[in-house]
């Protein structure tokens, strides 16, 4: 059920009750394929600990949007996945950790020193062969990719300013069928406002409406999902 005030964005979450329900259902151990003491399970608590313990910004989504990234592509059977923002490779290993062994991720990254401790953390996480990291703005990485498409999935997690851009580039390279994910789709509360990044983000919500079946999943910054139609 939902009340009134739940509809109008009243939140019934608090930090205690995101932790209790972070560590039930979340926890780095837990995730499939992450017995106690696993590579992956190691690697996903090691990028997630790496924006603080590396001098990174900690921007990387929270445990519960991280697992529900991987169980989304699964869900879908995703075996070919892109993702627009790197940072130190979190989101990456639960996307990857969710492909089958012959699947594969192209993580996009800005950031040299991002790529560097990402691609350490994939490959403590025991997924070195199903993950690369592309170094450079996304927009000049994507014509690398493209002969690999189309594509089961895209998350798009980087520079708001060109969500517009990214999404449609993945209309184009999706498959029917196929994932689109967009994190800080409310754009930190400010995506009504007049500014041009705003803009972009809305942009990318208006434009993925008619080609996907889609939906703003109400997460702490939203979560947009799409199906290629
Ligand atoms: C929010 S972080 C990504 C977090 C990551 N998806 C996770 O949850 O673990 C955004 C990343 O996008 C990168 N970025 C910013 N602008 C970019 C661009 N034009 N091309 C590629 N990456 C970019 C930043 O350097 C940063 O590492």
């Amino acid at each position: 059920m939902a009340d009134h005030d739940s509809r109008q964005g009243h939140r019934y979450d608090s930090p205690e009750i995101l932790d209790y329900l972070n560590q039930l259902h979340a926890s780095h151990g837990g995730v499939p394929g992450a017995g106690l003491g696993s590579e992956l399970g190691k690697g996903l608590a090691q990028a997630f600990a790496a924006p603080e313990r590396q001098g990174l910004p900690a921007i990387q989504v929270g445990m519960s949007e991280g697992k529900l990234l991987a169980m989304l592509l699964r869900l879908a059977g995703a075996r070919r996945a892109v993702e627009f923002g790197t940072l130190a490779g979190y989101s990456a290993i639960h996307m990857a950790s969710a492909l089958p062994a012959d699947g594969h991720l192209w993580s996009l990254e800005l950031e040299e020193k991002h790529a560097v401790a990402a691609r350490e953390n994939i490959a403590a996480a025991g997924l070195r062969e199903r993950v690369t990291v592309l170094v450079g703005p996304a927009l000049a990485s994507l014509p690398q990719l493209e002969s690999q498409g189309p594509f089961d999935a895209v998350f798009l997690d980087a520079d708001k300013g060109r969500y517009d851009l990214y999404g449609r580039w993945a209309a184009a390279h999706l498959r029917p069928g196929g994932l689109l994910l967009v994190d800080n789709a409310y754009f930190f509360g400010r995506l009504l406002e007049d500014s041009a990044e705003a803009a972009a983000v809305r942009r990318c919500h208006e434009e993925a409406a008619p080609s996907f079946d889609s939906v703003c999943i109400p997460t702490p910054d939203g979560l947009l999902l799409g199906i290629r139609k």
